[in-house]
């Protein structure tokens, strides 16, 4: 799958970006992330990004960048804050294991933008909470195990959804999907209860939009209260089979709040309506995969929970292709030396996921959908494929996740068969950098 390394002569000083290279770092990379919205997408922004095929030339710029300046870390001239590129696979890993020490989650800006709706998530927590509030994200997402222990009140759930959804539709668009998507996962999150809270859904939504600004949005505080109040209620009157029974299970400390680790549940869940949808499109649009694919369903029923290993590495390959978290950040918490030099404390760390899920310089099918890459997950995660970052921060909820997308998709495909209605994903070119989910159309028709 990965082709042999370029071997790299050790340099003795942290590589440095002259002023105009770190000018077009923010131009291709920095400002993109931004425009588009980091906490919460702005479609016509997101269209536009996908227009200009952003990510395709921020790749290619970090590729001439790390032929230029060697592995890295580059460490950039920014204005107000030291930050490096982190541009090598072993580097990649090294930060991710390391994590939190010396490499922290809690970033400046992670911390200015999750603040305006969950100051006390584990993701920018201190390393003394962190440990506790991560347990209990692991206990209640259940991390370790590729079907969650409530998953059969869960495909209830997808299984409701998907049905409505389908009824009486030839054609398939966003809004149908994300509208039955956020029904259901207020229904794995809190029951059948909150299945028609779209009030939950606002109030995240008015605070994820505020979180897009961070630092330069004043926070609404009323908001955040009336929001978290909310998800506090539901904690405390778990409905049976919902993940808020097994939060409320979970251990917990006068300090883990909780109602602090949920929204970011419901957050993240936006990111798999996303992956879901772009892996339809990749099998709407790729014959030989969507045949292995319909074959692998042969003879499941799929009201029951089952692991669908192929469909599970279609939405992998859609993360790879278009990862919903293309920017994973660390900051150093003392000076850590690398073969470069030495990356002195308070520094940013930016991995761009993009580079290496991309790189056609030593991936093979790096612009293909080629879901086999994920026959060994494992090894994936070490070359690095990140989409769910790795070591002790992994996401908590990657086995979730991947259930309940996988599930979604594999009910919609053995329902009808799901056509794009257009041809930006062709199969003999390679695929685009960047992919606007929300103007995908599908036309449903028999198998
Ligand atoms: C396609 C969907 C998702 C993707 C690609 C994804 C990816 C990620 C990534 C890359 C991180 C690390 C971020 C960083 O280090 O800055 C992360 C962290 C996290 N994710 Fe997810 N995530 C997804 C969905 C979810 C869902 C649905 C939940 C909960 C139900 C969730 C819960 C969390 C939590 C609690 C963290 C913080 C972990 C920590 O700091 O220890 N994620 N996720």
């Amino acid at each position: 799958m990965v082709r042999e390394q370029k071997q790299t002569s050790p340099v003795r000083a942290l590589p440095r970006a002259s002023v105009l290279d770190t000018a077009r770092v923010i131009g291709r990379v920095g400002i993109p992330l931004l425009q588009r919205g980091v906490i919460v997408r702005r479609p016509s922004q997101t269209r536009l990004m996908e227009r200009v095929d952003a990510d395709r030339h921020a790749v290619a710029l970090l590729q001439e960048l790390r032929q230029k300046y060697g592995a890295g870390p580059l460490r950039l001239r920014m204005p107000g804050r030291r930050m490096v590129l982190v541009l090598s696979p072993d580097h990649v890993q090294r930060i991710l294991d390391e994590t939190p020490e010396p490499f922290h989650t809690a970033t400046r800006e992670k911390r200015a933008a999750l603040a305006h709706f969950e100051p006390a998530g584990v993701l920018i927590s201190s390393t003394e909470d962190r440990p506790e509030r991560r347990r209990f994200n692991e206990s209640a997402l259940d991390t370790d195990h590729a079907i969650h222990r409530g998953a059969d009140a869960m495909i209830g759930a997808i299984n409701d959804e998907v049905d409505r959804l389908l009824a009486d539709r030839d054609v398939l668009t966003w809004p149908d999907y994300s509208r039955h998507w956020m029904r259901m996962v207020r229904r794995i999150v809190f029951g059948e209860q909150t299945a028609d809270d779209e009030q939950l859904t606002d109030d995240m939504l008015a605070l994820r939009s505020a979180a897009n600004w961070a630092f330069l949005h004043p926070t609404r505080r009323r908001v955040r209260e009336r929001m978290l109040a909310g998800i506090d209620h539901h904690l405390s009157n778990p409905e049976p089979g919902s993940l808020a029974e097994y939060a409320a299970r979970a251990p917990q400390t006068p300090t883990t709040f909780p109602e602090h680790q949920v929204p970011q549940w419901l957050f993240a869940f936006d990111a798999a309506s996303w992956a879901s949808w772009r892996a339809l499109a990749l099998l709407g649009s790729h014959e030989r995969q969507a045949g292995d694919a319909l074959r692998s369903l042969e003879g499941l029923d799929l009201r029951q929970p089952h692991p669908l290993h192929v469909m599970r590495a279609c939405v992998l390959e859609s993360l790879r292709l278009w990862p919903t978290t293309p920017a994973i950040l660390r900051e150093t918490t003392r000076r850590v030396r690398f073969e470069g030099g030495p990356v002195p404390e308070d520094t940013a760390l930016l991995i761009y996921a993009p580079l290496f899920h991309r790189d056609d310089e030593n991936l093979d099918a790096a612009h293909r959908f080629e879901p086999e890459m994920w026959e060994d997950e494992r090894a994936a995660m070490e070359w690095p494929l990140v989409p769910f970052s790795a070591g002790p921060a992994v996401c908590p909820a990657r086995n979730l996740v991947l259930h309940v997308t996988s599930t979604v998709i594999s009910r919609i495909f053995s329902e009808r068969r799901p056509t794009l209605l257009d041809d930006r994903l062709d199969p003999s070119e390679p695929l685009p950098g960047t992919l606007d989910p929300f103007s995908l159309r599908f036309a449903l028709t028999d198998h």
